[in-house]
């Protein structure tokens, strides 16, 4: 065998070994590009943005998405209860105008959110961090009278109204905390951030 013959092979397998090495570097290199497009987990609990789905979302059902690790509640709100968030409660609201709760400007309004058939808030209670119950029909047993669908919460006895208004003469001090979000069509909500940028 000639030198020449030698260098012509080992020629060939230099040239393939790159060939492979170039290969899986690339794939390396694509697993994060791709993976950027959605936050992992741990980017999730420090509070990165979430999308949430809604198109299957039903007049008068509720979805629980999860967001800084927190509960976030999405109501399709009805008609019906539109229009009864539209009486006023006479004194039984600490908070009416939402004037000493939390929520971003865009929902400090009588239904506490953008659209008002989307109700959306942070499914904590403000009194000691309970998780209330959804109660949304006005004949619902054990909370008193004049109800007309809210919330619950079962550990201290606060209520909440069907846009997250607390009630008086229980132990949660606020209204329940709208996150902020943005539409990004008719059917997916960004929580966690809004035309002003991320939380
Ligand atoms: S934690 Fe909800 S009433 Fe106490």
């Amino acid at each position: 065998m000639s030198d020449n013959a030698v260098d012509t092979g080992r020629r060939q397998f230099l040239t393939g070994t790159a060939s492979v090495l170039g290969g899986i570097g690339a794939c390396f290199a694509a697993v994060p590009f791709i993976a950027s497009f959605q936050p992992s987990e741990k980017a999730k609990a420090i509070g990165a943005p979430v999308e949430v789905d809604i198109s299957k979302l039903e007049s008068g059902q509720r979805i629980i998405a999860k967001w800084r690790g927190k509960p976030v509640w999405i109501v399709r709100r009805t008609p019906e209860m539109i229009e009864a968030l539209k009486k006023p409660l006479a004194g039984q609201l600490r908070d009416p105008e939402s004037k000493e709760s939390e929520q971003p400007k865009y929902a400090q309004n009588e239904m506490r959110s953008k659209n008002p058939e989307l109700l959306i808030l942070v499914g904590i209670c403000t009194h000691l961090g309970c998780s209330p119950t959804f109660l949304p029909s006005p004949d619902a047993a054990g909370v008193g009278e004049n109800w007309r669908g809210g919330f619950f919460c079962p550990c201290h006895g606060s209520k909440f109204d069907l846009a997250g208004r607390v009630f008086t003469g229980v132990p949660a001090p606020t209204n329940l905390p709208v996150p902020p979000y943005k539409f990004l069509n008719d059917t997916r909500i960004l929580i966690g951030e809004d035309d002003g940028g991320a939380a």
